[in-house]
């Protein structure tokens, strides 16, 4: 398994412009655990993404109620997922393996905030772990299967 990247986020402008690269940068078929307590920036890291995808930013709410939002107005869809209030059987549920699969699911990048309650997971994701660090945040980034190539996804 390749090493993980870990970046320092000193502000939400970091934490957007860490998503704008990574919504500039991604192919189709991504999918992105974004994983951290309450606060970290996993909303803020996603709406960076939406705006590198070309949507527009001020969209991107929290699908905290919704689970799931799709825009398809950016260069690829844009599937962003919040999990926090779901059960575990809930989120058997979802079939969430239509996306990764992509046959009934036009292929785009998929953000999923809390994906600890997921109960299975795709062969090939990003997990970016967010650490509160101080007022600070601190990015982990691993990629798990094949064909990333994090420092030109993720660095400057
Ligand atoms: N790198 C950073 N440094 C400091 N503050 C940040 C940073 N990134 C984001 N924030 C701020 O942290 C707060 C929480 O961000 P956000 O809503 O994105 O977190 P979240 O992880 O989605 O929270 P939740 O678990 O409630 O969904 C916001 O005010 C945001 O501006
Ligand atoms: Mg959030």
């Amino acid at each position: 398994m390749a090493s993980p990247l870990a970046l320092t986020l000193p502000n939400p402008e970091a934490t957007h412009a860490l998503g704008l690269r990574l919504g500039q940068r991604l192919e189709a078929n991504s999918v992105l655990l974004l994983e951290g307590d309450l606060g970290t920036g996993k909303t803020s890291l996603s709406q960076g993404i939406g705006a590198g995808l070309g949507i527009d930013r001020r969209e991107i709410a929290s699908p905290t109620f919704t689970l799931i939002a799709e825009y398809f107005d950016g260069r690829l869809p844009f599937y962003h997922l919040d999990l926090y209030r779901l059960e575990a059987e809930g989120a058997n549920q979802l079939h969430l393996e239509t996306y990764w699969e992509g046959e009934e699911v036009e292929p785009g990048i998929m953000a999923i905030e809390w994906p600890e309650r997921l109960t299975y997971l795709p062969e090939r994701y990003l997990h970016i772990q967010l650490k509160h660090r101080g007022s600070e945040r601190e990015a982990t980034i691993q990629a798990i299967g094949n064909g990333w190539d994090l420092a030109a996804l993720c660095t400057v």
